[in-house]
């Protein structure tokens, strides 16, 4: 009898297209460190995306804007030591793509030689096209995101709905067809009403990954310390919390306090 252990296959943006093709819902969550990552590849997410998001859980910074590549590349080479099944998609955060498209390339390829990880994801429609085309003929699989998208927070001035006014969601619509027609393998849609998410996700042939954009496109995303209950202040409509880590690590720690405190911690057993 052979002791060797089955091996894990990568998931790569074919099966994901296949995954759409065939009606089967892709899962992906946030993740920004070694430890959160092994706990959601062994729990079989599809997609881990180490978003500019660690800016504000990881950091606490108010936006995504003060995260540097250098912060990214930490973030994204504890994750993809973690994992072995899920596909790991970065984002290029702000200020290292939006300029020209040899930017965007360089700061593509030091994120896939730094950290290993195996895709990037940028902000934008129309206008990052000529930087998706030049990062794919490096041959890095590339994410789009559209909606409500946080590295422009200070041009739209809140993070309410995007695209309810007709002109917007035209824009939107539009913007992923040139985002498929330019190679990215999948987009991430924030915040925009569902019937125009369904639309879209009918639209085109690479998957629609939503976050607020209801239940009609391909797979969902949520930031992993939302989902967890560990951001309580934030609340908005289209998040369901699974557990409520809040309460369960307030509770432990004080736990912990009071046997430090009272002598309790550590016991006979507890000690060499
Ligand atoms: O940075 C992030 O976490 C994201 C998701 C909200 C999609 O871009």
């Amino acid at each position: 009898m052979s002791s060797q252990k089955p091996e894990i296959k990568r998931v790569t943006t074919h099966q994901l297209q296949a995954m759409k093709q065939r009606g089967e819902k892709i899962s992906m969550l946030t993740a920004y460190d070694y430890s959160m990552a092994r706990l959601l590849e062994g729990a079989g997410i599809d997609i881990i995306l180490v978003g500019d998001s660690a800016s504000n859980v990881m950091a606490g910074h108010e936006t995504t804007l003060p995260i540097t590549l250098d912060n990214m590349i930490y973030h994204a080479s504890s994750v993809v030591r973690a994992v072995k099944r899920a596909l790991v998609v970065i984002d290029i955060p702000f200020g290292y793509y939006q300029s020209d498209s040899s930017e965007a390339l360089r700061s593509a390829i030091r994120i896939m030689k730094e950290s290993g990880a195996h895709a990037v994801k940028m902000e934008g429609g129309n206008e990052i096209r000529d930087s998706v085309e030049r990062i794919l003929t490096a041959g890095v699989p590339v994410m789009g995101h559209l909606g409500l998208t946080p590295q422009s927070i200070y041009k739209f001035g809140t993070y309410v709905v995007r695209a309810r006014e007709e002109r917007e969601a035209k824009k939107l619509l539009d913007d992923a067809r040139i985002l498929e027609e330019c190679g990215c393998f999948s987009i991430v849609l924030e915040k925009i009403p569902a019937d125009l998410a369904g639309k879209v996700a009918k639209s085109i042939s690479i998957p629609v990954i939503g976050i607020g954009a209801g239940g009609r496109v391909d797979g969902q995303v949520l930031v992993m310390q939302d989902m967890l209950g560990i951001t309580k202040e934030f609340k908005p409509r289209f998040l369901r919390r699974y557990a409520d880590l809040d309460q369960i690590v307030t509770e432990a720690v004080s736990h912990y306090i009071k046997d430090v405190k009272s002598g309790d911690f550590p016991n006979e057993k507890e000690q060499y």
